[in-house]
């Protein structure tokens, strides 16, 4: 209860009296956030376009809508907050756009130190990372490492990556243990054993995905992870995603009837009333007249 409300505190002191966004985040309930939210960020190259710009125009707008997602997810609450930053099917992408994306990624990286360091936000790259150019991998280890003991949000990152690929490798990762401590031969894989060998072994799965620019696709993301999570499409492009496109995406989120393959909240009370209606109908089918 008090860590709700305190961080909901620090979401409310970020913003100034009369704020347009002071209602929005009045509404959210602290006691039911999200604890893992995961963004596809999408809609950079059209932003761009409707502004006759160079695409990398829209990626290097699009920084501001990551800081801002940081910022609001942190102050909020949230205890995990993942960003598909590249998939391992961008690469297909024109040269000079894949290296602005990393030159992008390293300044944004340098410049938000200090304030991933003021929100309490741990820096986690997750993907195909050893495909990286070395000087970006050195940046994200540098800020992964600088960032290591805080405890506020988990920010994962997630570069060169791709939610089949990182099943792959979980599945290499768990074979390749058991023939180093020799239990191959009886080896027996459950879910848990899976989850627990993804990128995102140490999170809980994503409760909310949101998806910008309107696009109906889940290209490759957090494949295994998002079984049950609500998915939140917006028209908007991800360098427009404000703080109040962020809180509209989880006040949506809360307004939601989670179910998980059972008859959820409503449903079950639905039910109930409807066995205790059906018992008296008989009772008074059964009443002597
Ligand atoms: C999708 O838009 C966006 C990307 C492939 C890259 C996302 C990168 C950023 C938001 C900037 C840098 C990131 C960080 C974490 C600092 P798109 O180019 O596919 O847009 P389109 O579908 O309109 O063409």
């Amino acid at each position: 209860m008090y860590h709700g409300f305190f961080l909901m505190k620090a979401l409310l002191e970020a913003m100034q009296p009369g704020d347009k966004d002071w209602p929005l985040a009045q509404a959210i309930d602290p006691e039911r956030l999200p604890a893992h939210i995961a963004i596809i960020m999408d809609g950079n190259g059209r932003w761009a376009k409707q502004r006759t710009l160079p695409r990398v125009a829209g990626h290097r707008a699009g920084i501001n809508a990551v800081r801002t997602s940081v910022e609001t997810c942190a102050r909020l609450g949230i205890k995990v907050l993942t960003l598909y930053a590249f998939s391992v099917e961008n690469w297909k992408r024109p040269r000079a756009e894949v290296e602005t994306l990393w030159r992008l990624l390293q300044h944004y990286l340098k410049q938000e130190l200090p304030e991933l360091q003021k929100n309490d936000v741990r820096l986690q790259p997750i993907g195909r990372l050893e495909a990286l150019p070395a000087p970006v991998r050195r940046e994200l280890e540098t800020t992964a490492e600088a960032t290591a003991s805080n405890r506020g949000m988990l920010l994962n990152l997630a570069i060169n990556y791709g939610g089949r690929a990182e099943i792959v490798d979980a599945f290499n990762g768990i074979l390749e243990m058991a023939r180093l401590d020799g239990s191959i031969g009886t080896l027996k894989i459950d879910e848990e054993t899976i989850s627990a060998s993804l990128y995102t072994a140490s999170c809980p799965d994503p409760d909310l995905l949101i998806r910008t620019s309107g696009e109906m696709r889940l290209s490759n993301f957090l494949l295994w992870q998002i079984a049950y999570a609500e998915l939140y499409i917006t028209e908007t492009l991800w360098p427009d995603f404000s703080r109040a496109d962020l809180l509209q995406a989880v006040l949506d989120y809360q307004k939601r009837d989670r179910r998980y393959g059972g008859l959820g909240e409503t449903r079950a009370r639905d039910a109930v009333d409807a066995v205790k209606q059906h018992a008296r109908n008989i009772l008074e089918a059964l009443r002597p007249t």
